[in-house]
């Protein structure tokens, strides 16, 4: 372990907590309550999976904590203080990996790592080719955007969200457009890179197995208005095994309620 691992290793997680709040978009058909008063602890270095039909307001919620918009009512508090903006404590990945075309892969972790003034170059080219190995891409770093497979890129974007060491990853669907199998090994390096480097992660998912998978705890959210409907602990040990029993245990629990609530709201479950 050299000194810049020790360095990005002493940034403890952060504790959020979302209090009462409701967002209410207005749209040409009418306002959309997307979320109704609202309210969520997440401790330090906690995953909270959130799970439910589409609309129900998970982006909407994950965009609130990231500060990229602003609820009409309540708050969101890291560590106590209200969240009003992006913060570069919080780094957000979503379903498509968003990396500049025109660097490449080391390029990109790089531009990331600006975020850290206090390691100069070469510590954060230290950092970087060790996230890009985490996510077994070492051999890449001089590869461009365009010649990496979809799973490659969602692979680097992991890499590039989790070098900077942020306090809180919120992660709204980042795995959804991949194979079965670059999943599995996502899972393995989020699990991986959480255990040496905690954070508090906030992962949207409509993958129910997948929560149970990475997931502390999974919170069901359901529609008109966006509320959390349940909440269902994980006290697995990790790392966790996607193909495990034990997962699919807890993840059919989770299925369960979902397909019970849906029905009793006449609509489908889609995974
Ligand atoms: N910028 C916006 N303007 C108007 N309506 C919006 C906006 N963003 C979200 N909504 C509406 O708010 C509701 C919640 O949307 P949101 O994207 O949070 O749902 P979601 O749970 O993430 O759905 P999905 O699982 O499909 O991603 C939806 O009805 C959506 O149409
Ligand atoms: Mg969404």
């Amino acid at each position: 372990m050299t000194a810049v691992h020790e360095e990005l290793r002493n940034v403890p997680p952060v504790k959020l907590v979302v209090q009462n709040v409701s967002k209410t978009f207005a749209t040409r058909h009418g306002p959309v309550h997307a979320l109704d008063d609202i309210s969520l602890s997440v401790r330090e270095g906690e995953c909270v999976c959130m799970v439910g039909p589409s609309g129900c307001g998970k982006s909407t919620l994950l965009n609130i904590i990231a500060g990229l918009e602003t609820p009409d009512s309540g708050a969101v508090l890291a560590d106590g203080k209200p969240i009003s903006a992006p913060g570069r404590d919080r780094m957000v990945l979503f379903q498509e990996s968003a990396l500049f075309p025109w660097l490449d892969v080391m390029g990109n972790l790089m531009f990331a790592l600006k975020l850290k003034p206090n390691l100069n170059k070469q510590a954060r080219r230290e950092v970087a080719l060790y996230y890009l190995g985490l996510v077994g891409l070492g051999k890449f770093a001089h590869s461009h955007i365009h010649e990496l497979s979809g799973g490659m890129k969602q692979r680097v974007a992991l890499a590039r969200a989790m070098a900077p060491n942020p306090r809180v990853l919120l992660m709204d669907e980042p795995f959804a457009a991949l194979d079965a199998i670059t999943r599995e090994q996502l899972y393995d390096d989020i699990q991986r890179i959480q255990e040496e480097r905690p954070k508090t992660i906030i992962f949207v998912t409509h993958n129910v197995r997948e929560a149970a998978c990475l997931g502390d705890r999974v919170l069901l959210f359901a529609p008109r208005p966006g509320r959390i409907e349940g909440e269902f602990p994980v006290p697995l040990s990790r790392p966790r095994d996607f193909g495990s029993l034990d997962v699919a245990r807890h993840a059919s629990e989770v299925m369960h309620a979902l397909k019970h609530h849906l029905q009793s709201e006449g609509m489908e479950a889609t995974e």
